[in-house]
């Protein structure tokens, strides 16, 4: 199978070239000048005048079907990595996690049960370590082994999730002697806990106190001490889901020294604020994640952060729970409402948003989407990048295209969008995944199973 696209403007980390780009197969095959390849030899011609061709999306940071809050989230990873597809997304890494009292090795297993034979597009892994001990620090080596080259570790969600800094620190001096990464979810859990017991017993319940008992000040802290941790133990950190301007600063602080000190943000924390969280009726539900959307403040500071690189990846955090049903089940009771949000679908376009209004150049945007997150957990250049043997993950984007966010048209299965009548200016015209079409103008043209587990190596980018 041969496919060329003609015409369009080919994105990469250093901008933007007309270019024809020939696919052979899963790969690509040449980057050439306009009309090096007679249409006619190709089996399929996409025309791309007009648009921008880019390296399909990665989003280093999805729970599809994830345990959590006494339910699952609502994408399975059939109906997830369509809608990512949907949304020029064809990589996700998505998180296994491990409960307390079960092995690494065994969470693994769970979910390549789970995701084998069902993902539409490509998909790696990364482990959740909740308990550390010498069985399963010995069993990081294994996943490293076995491809998932990232763990993330909690400082926050006591008796869950929740790592003390003891057992942060051995797992840390255990990557950085397998040459894996540690993410870190940073937020003071012990303290939070404290202000929601005080919340709770002075009769607040509704989802902004959900809010206001987790301040920016202790995201800001355990940020500044998981580096610290880090920096004791010689490890790389990649600090996930930064919301608050107090942890980029410790964040930039740290790269300013020198330290190999990485943090990704979420659209959501660029785009919603805590004024989502205080909507009446139960509505601010809808918003709870962890971090907590914040004052709009911050907002200012995570573009810059995207511009300096302090923030070198946007990722979504995709972690949907229905309203009905799910977020419900914390009605009165905001920390019973299962935490996160949806939004693997619409990474890329709100991203695009940045650029125009010129908070991101485009080259930060494929870099920051898609370039950077495949350096950093091992993908490169097999992703994130159009180049000659690279994967023919391809995105025909239309920038001048209009569309209005909705639940109504979505593909996430999940009754509730976060940015319900947001317009976005550009929109997804065809995705190929490997090669092969799987979203053409609006229609699935994909098949669960086409995606492949893709293992990773992270030794090459971090030594
Ligand atoms: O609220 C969130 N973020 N839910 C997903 C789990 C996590 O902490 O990433
Ligand atoms: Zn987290
Ligand atoms: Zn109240
Ligand atoms: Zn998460």
């Amino acid at each position: 199978m041969r496919t060329l696209i003609t015409g369009g403007t080919v994105l990469g980390p250093s901008g933007g070239v007309v270019a024809d780009v020939l696919v052979e197969g899963e790969t690509v095959a040449a980057v050439a000048t306009p009309g090096t390849f007679a249409p006619d030899t190709a089996d399929t011609v996409l025309d791309a005048t007009g648009k921008y061709v880019l390296p399909g999306g990665i989003d280093a940071h999805t729970h599809m079907e994830m345990p959590f809050g006494g339910t699952f989230s609502a994408d399975t990873f059939e109906t997830g990595t369509r809608a990512a597809a949907f949304g020029g997304t064809t990589t996700i890494i998505d998180f296994a996690v491990q409960p307390k009292g079960s092995s690494l090795l065994s969470t693994l297993d769970k979910w390549h049960e789970k995701a084998g034979g069902n993902c539409a597009v490509d998909y790696g892994f990364h482990m959740i370590v909740s308990d550390v001990n010498d069985e399963t620090l010995k069993e990081m080596d294994s996943c490293v082994d076995a491809g998932v080259s990232s763990f993330k570790m909690f400082m926050a969600y006591p008796g869950v999730f929740y790592s003390t800094d003891g057992e942060i620190l051995r797992a840390m001096g255990k990557a950085t002697e397998n040459g894996s990464m540690i993410m870190m979810h940073a937020e003071n859990g012990i303290a939070i806990d404290q202000l929601v017991a005080k919340a709770l017993a002075e009769g607040h319940g509704e989802p902004v106190q959900h809010g206001y008992t987790r301040p920016p000040e202790l995201e800001g802290e355990a940020t500044s001490r998981a580096i610290t941790l880090a920096k004791v133990t010689g490890s790389p950190l990649y600090i996930v889901h930064l919301s608050a301007a107090q942890a980029l600063s410790a964040v930039a602080e740290a790269r300013d020294n020198g330290q190999n000190v990485f943090a990704e943000t979420c659209p959501q924390y660029l785009y919603l604020s805590i004024e989502d969280l205080a909507k009446p009726e139960f509505e601010g539900a809808k918003y709870v994640a962890s971090p907590p959307l914040r004052e709009k403040s911050h907002q200012t500071d995570l573009w810059r952060g995207l511009r300096t690189n302090d923030l070198s990846v946007v990722s979504t955090d995709h972690c949907p729970f229905c309203f009905k049903d799910q977020k419900e089940l914390g009605k009165g009771d905001f920390s019973k409402i299962p935490n996160g949000m949806p939004g693997v679908e619409h990474r890329m376009d709100l991203l695009h948003q940045g650029v125009v209004a010129g908070e991101i150049s485009l080259a930060r945007w494929v870099e920051t989407c898609a370039t950077t997150p495949a350096r950093m957990f091992g993908l490169f250049p097999r992703k994130g990048i159009i180049a000659p043997g690279s994967d023919a993950d391809i995105v025909i984007y239309d920038p001048s295209a209009r569309q209005t966010i909705s639940a109504r048209t979505h593909h996430m299965a999940v009754d509730y969008s976060a940015y319900e009548g947001m317009t976005i200016t550009g929109a997804v015209s065809t995705v190929l995944s490997r090669g092969t079409i799987v979203v053409d103008r609006g229609d699935y043209l994909g098949r669960p199973g086409h995606g492949t587990f893709l293992s990773r190596d992270l030794s090459q980018y971090l030594n």
